[in-house]
């Protein structure tokens, strides 16, 4: 037997994004060979994704992408252990074209498949980049479908300290992009926009958040975002009857993230505070807005200590894409897990290794 490390393929599909990626290491001591992401742009025109046009492009994209990823590793299928996969959850038809795929050429390489939760993924994608990333940490996982705070004690143990009630941060963003009239998806547009000025002139109320929570509330580490959302709703109506949107498209941009960052903020640091975490890791698509990171390692610092670190993905590990899902499929290869040939894909799935109940030493 070779003594070289285990060489993972990883494939996502779970949205509008195809990719694949080739991941090898040990624990974590990982490498990231390839990374190949095709974005399908076509959902810009409808505003959202439209779940049938994105199976359909993903059943065109997935070989080309998967044997692109290969070339771009410098090696070939046959080198390669072990494929991960991305099962759960997301689009069931887009998800069930890259399960379909990986069982049909693990069964052909006669080598074993692993399915991946997404949001696990996000949560080793930070790793990839950033050798301290990993446990034990508090982590943000702020993508367009999910939002949720956790406690990682260790890979594999995740304790679910909050979620939002309503919205994911993402999907605010991409709402509030959509009432401003900015492209889909929106985030990244707010976000250039709120740059354009140094503060806001319109103060939104922070949703979910005031200083009589206290640990033990489900309010103290929960959000929700959709009551900000309509009032940004509101006060671009008022923009517009008074002909001055344009004016204020800016203001409004940034009183918006301003509000949502301050609570995602306050929510991660007491959460950092209350398990004793030296470190935390954000993930997902909206872990990319560098008003959110500085925020979060700036209130992070004020109330859990000066020697908090936060790290972040780059924009391209943050968003969907296969090299988390090959480091996620990694660690539970090394754990001796197998999907069997009964592998399916499912729209929602709890996240493995979820524990619900907080203990915390504060
Ligand atoms: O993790 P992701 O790529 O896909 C999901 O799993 O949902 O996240 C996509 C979300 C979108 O809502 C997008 O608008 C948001 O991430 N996003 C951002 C930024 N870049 C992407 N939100 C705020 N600021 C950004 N710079
Ligand atoms: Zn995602």
């Amino acid at each position: 037997m070779s003594d070289a490390p285990p060489r993972v393929l990883g494939i996502e599909s779970s949205c509008d994004e195809t990719s694949a990626a080739i991941v090898s290491g040990r624990c974590d001591d990982t490498r990231l060979e390839s990374l190949v992401i095709l974005s399908q742009d076509i959902h810009r025109i409808f505003g959202g994704v439209v779940p049938e046009i994105a199976s359909r492009a993903h059943l065109t994209a997935i070989a080309p992408v998967v044997r692109e990823a290969v070339a771009e590793a410098d090696c070939l299928l046959s080198d390669v252990d072990a494929i991960a996969v991305t099962n759960a959850p997301g689009l069931v038809g887009a998800l069930l074209v890259g399960v379909a795929f990986a069982k049909s050429l693990g069964a052909s390489l006669g080598i074993p498949v692993l399915g991946v939760h997404h949001l696990e993924g996000h949560l080793f994608a930070t790793a990839l980049e950033h050798p301290a990333a990993v446990p034990p940490f508090t982590a943000l996982l702020v993508s367009g479908g999910h939002t949720m705070l956790l406690d990682v004690a260790a890979w594999g143990e995740y304790r679910l300290l909050g979620a939002t009630r309503d919205d994911a941060a993402g999907e605010a963003f991409d709402k509030v992009a959509k009432l401003l009239g900015l492209p889909y998806p929106g985030g990244r547009h707010v976000e250039a926009l709120a740059r354009q000025v140094d503060g806001s002139r319109i103060r939104f109320s922070r949703p979910m958040l005031h200083g009589g929570q206290q640990l033990g509330d489900a309010a103290y580490f929960d959000m929700s975002f959709s009551g900000l959302k309509t009032a940004v709703l509101h006060a671009v109506r008022d923009a517009e009857s008074r002909h001055a949107l344009d004016e204020e498209r800016a203001h409004l941009a940034r009183g918006f993230q301003d509000a949502l960052v301050e609570t995602l903020a306050t929510k991660t640091a007491r959460a950092a505070l209350a398990f004793g975490r030296e470190r935390i890791v954000l993930g997902g698509g909206v872990a990319s807005n560098t008003a959110l990171v500085a925020a979060v390692g700036e209130r992070a610092r004020h109330l859990a200590g000066a020697h908090v670190e936060v790290h972040a993905p780059s924009p391209r590990l943050a968003s969907d894409n296969a090299a988390m899902i090959a480091r996620a499929g990694l660690f539970r290869l090394e754990r001796g897990e197998r999907s069997g040939p009964s592998l399916n894909a499912f729209a929602t799935q709890p996240l493995p290794g979820l524990v619900a109940a907080p203990s915390a030493n504060a």
